[in-house]
């Protein structure tokens, strides 16, 4: 099995809510002692949906310095803030009604945007200006959250797509034929791999089979190419996606 990842496998749906919370608590408290403010890329989907609800709740809702957290997304899917396949309403759900974020705070994706070419081009302006990079210069994000499909996409990175060259761009547009809403707009390598900390949140025996595939490196799957340069790779299973892991590797 690759060892280019931290694994930490926990038992059950509820316990990998508690644990991821519990990483994203640290992960900000540390940011925002280091340099002032906490910025993170939620995962979209339905494996963190209770992630978010447990960060909702104390002891972590109180732990979270949300005065001092910027949340950005890893992707969005082409429809309104309100569609129920919109990942921003899912997180405005579970989380951001709940907790004392400053809405300014929170740079959705514009999924609904007539133009993805202009919403994607518009989002990398938002990220240069949040993290006030220069032209070429990456941002580097304290945390980015995962997800896997069953494909091994990640975030809308789906195998064969040609957003998986992308180089330059930090944003790309994408229409992925499999998924249920083909038009999607995704962070792309540069950034991801740019992250000081990428978590993958992976839950189900369904996912059991591409996790093996993506930890022991047999294809490499959009997934297997999230390796960030100079910062940390943890992924969390719970023990069904973690099911067909060589012994050693559990
Ligand atoms: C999305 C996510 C996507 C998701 C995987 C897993 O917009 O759907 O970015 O990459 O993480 O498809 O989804 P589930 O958690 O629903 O299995």
């Amino acid at each position: 099995m690759g060892s280019f990842a931290d694994l930490t496998i926990v038992g059950d749906p509820a316990a990998l809510a508690e644990t991821a919370a519990h990483a994203i608590v640290d992960a900000a408290t540390q940011a925002v002692a280091a340099r002032g403010r906490f910025t993170i890329a939620l995962a979209g989907g339905a494996t963190p949906r209770a992630t978010y609800g447990r960060l909702a709740l104390p002891p972590f809702r109180d732990r979270m310095p949300w005065e001092r957290t910027w949340i950005f997304f890893g992707d969005e899917r082409g429809v309104s803030p309100d569609h129920p396949e919109s990942n921003y309403r899912m997180v405005r759900e579970a989380l951001l009604e709940k907790v004392p974020i400053p809405p300014a705070h929170v740079l959705r994706i514009r999924g609904e945007a007539e133009d993805p070419e202009v919403a994607a081009a518009a989002y990398a302006r938002t990220l240069a200006e949040v993290f006030e990079t220069r032209r070429g210069e990456l941002p580097r994000f304290d945390l980015i959250l995962l997800g896997l499909g069953i494909d091994g996409h990640t975030a809308s990175l789906f195998p064969g797509s040609p957003a998986l060259k992308e180089v330059f761009r930090m944003v790309a547009a994408v229409h992925a034929a499999a998924a249920a809403v083909p038009q999607r707009l995704t962070l792309t390598f540069p950034v991801l791999n740019a992250a000081a900390y990428v978590v993958f949140l992976v839950s189900g025996i369904e996912k059991a089979k591409v996790v093996r595939a993506v930890l022991s490196e047999q294809a490499m799957l959009p997934a297997g190419m999230v390796r960030p340069t100079d910062g940390r790779l943890l992924w969390i299973l719970d023990r069904a996606a973690a099911s067909s892991l060589p012994a050693e590797g559990r």
